[in-house]
């Protein structure tokens, strides 16, 4: 981990007997109290924080779910209602656990994008961000399986949909993909036997995660976090520790963040979901429109735009296992887009388009739709694949900062003594 000297103390006799043993508070105050933070750190670096509660928020609320819940065919659907009405609060821990759910994918995406524009996956961050690429996908499938659960329409037809995919390995070795289908759903079709195992590995994963999300923690300590400027921290006065000032502003973000949160849990629980998630499942009517959930559109209409099946899921799986190796596809001499005049443009080129292709995916697949969210695929592929090569190796960056201080403090300002601001009131 990062070394710094250690502010820990232990005055009672009982605290300097663990300490010998077994160092558990001194480890927590040397990574989560003491840790040099970058001083520069803007809101959008409270979203680790952010993030970490909604695991945890969905984690206790799923648990008290699951002692309500009937993973049944027949039982599920009404097992949830009998949760909203009778269980005593069971509608806060329904409403909590589904737009939980919502907002864990929008502090996600958020926090990927703050990883996009600062450059935080460039090296020494490798690593850290490969297990975030791996924790994504660990709540894609995680969500996915979630969405089951109730057994309204959505639930049941939207798994026939996405499980099915896995049929397109026909067109490579005939009747392999349906076999790998059928396995999954443990019968021939989506069913309770398929409903039942995707209860007991969405109660799994969320603990799975835990654990990527641990080994993702850990390699942030070892190297440090990136901030805005995208310099590393090279004297004390450049950062300044965790506890207070990282921790009351993640308080602070997490706060408003809550609200938003809060808000739709109160008083829209259902706006982020669809209506014929009301419709109890069944098996003899197919939904005119299947749609996903909205953090899944985007990569829905990939799924969509390619006219070959196969192509299509080789396409929306591509888009996401890309990211693995966005270290090595930007050659950029500096971090931070901040400082890179014409990559800027293209990174919000591809918010742009994500979000474009999160509304077609929205809608039907015909028509202009299609068309545009051809156009989009296609700049999001290339955005990775080539712009990010070639723009890293062409751009003339802009001047940056001599260090993190000098951003905060003006010219100078990184030439204060090492440890004279280590702690800014100090002064
Ligand atoms: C359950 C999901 C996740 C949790 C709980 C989590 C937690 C955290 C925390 C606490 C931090 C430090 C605070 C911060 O920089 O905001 C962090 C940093 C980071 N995370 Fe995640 N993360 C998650 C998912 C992801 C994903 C999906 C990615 C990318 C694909 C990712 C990439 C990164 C990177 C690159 C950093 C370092 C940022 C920097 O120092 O600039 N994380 N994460």
């Amino acid at each position: 981990m990062a070394s710094h000297d250690s502010t820990f103390r232990t005055t009672t006799r009982f605290g300097k007997w663990l300490d010998e043993r077994l160092p558990v508070p001194r480890l927590m105050h040397g990574q989560f109290v003491d840790f040099p933070t970058p001083r520069n750190l803007n809101y959008l670096w409270t979203f680790g924080g952010i993030l970490t509660f909604f695991l945890m928020s969905q984690i206790v609320t799923g648990i008290v779910l699951a002692m309500h819940y009937a993973p049944t065919a027949a039982g599920a659907f009404d097992s949830v209602e009998h949760i909203r009405r009778d269980v005593n609060y069971g509608w806060l821990m329904r409403n909590l656990h589904a737009v939980g759910a919502s907002m864990f994918f929008l502090a996600v995406y958020v926090h990927i994008a703050r990883g996009l524009y600062y450059g935080s996956y460039k090296a020494p961050r490798e690593i850290l961000w490969i297990l975030g690429v791996v924790i994504f996908l660990l709540m894609m499938a995680t969500a996915f399986m979630g969405y089951s659960l109730p057994w309204g329409q959505m639930s049941l037809w939207g798994v026939t949909v996405i499980t099915n995919l896995f049929s397109s390995i026909d067109s490579i070795v005939p009747g392999l993909g349906t076999r790998i289908v059928q396995w999954l759903w443990g019968g021939y079709s989506v069913s309770g036997t398929t409903l039942n195992r995707f209860f007991s590995l969405h109660y799994l994963m969320p603990f799975v995660i835990v654990g990527v999300v641990g080994l993702h923690i850990w390699a942030l300590h070892v190297v440090g976090q990136n901030n805005p400027t995208g310099l590393e921290i090279k004297t004390a006065s450049d950062s300044v520790p965790m506890a207070p000032y990282a921790v009351m502003k993640d308080a602070f973000g997490l706060s408003m963040f809550m609200i938003v949160f809060l808000w739709f849990a109160f008083f829209a629980p259902d706006y982020l979901g669809h209506p014929d998630n009301y419709i109890e499942a069944n098996p003899l009517s197919t939904p005119p429109h299947i749609v996903p959930e909205w953090y899944f559109l985007p990569f829905y209409a990939i799924l969509r735009a390619i006219p070959n099946k196969l192509m299509g899921v080789v396409a929306m799986f591509s888009s996401i296992a890309l990211l693995v190796f966005v270290p090595w596809l930007d050659t950029s001499r500096v971090r931070s887009a901040k400082y890179r005049p014409i990559y800027k443009w293209f990174f919000w080129l591809l918010v742009i388009s994500v979000l474009a292709l999160g509304y077609l995916g929205s809608k039907p697949a015909e028509g202009v739709y299609i068309a545009w969210a051809r156009v989009f695929t296609v700049y999001y592929f290339l955005h990775f694949l080539i712009i990010m090569p070639i723009v890293g190796v062409l751009e003339t960056p802009s001047k940056l900062p001599r260090s993190i201080a000098e951003s905060v403090l003006g010219p100078g300002g990184g030439t204060l003594k090492a440890g004279a601001v280590a702690a800014p009131e100090r002064r």
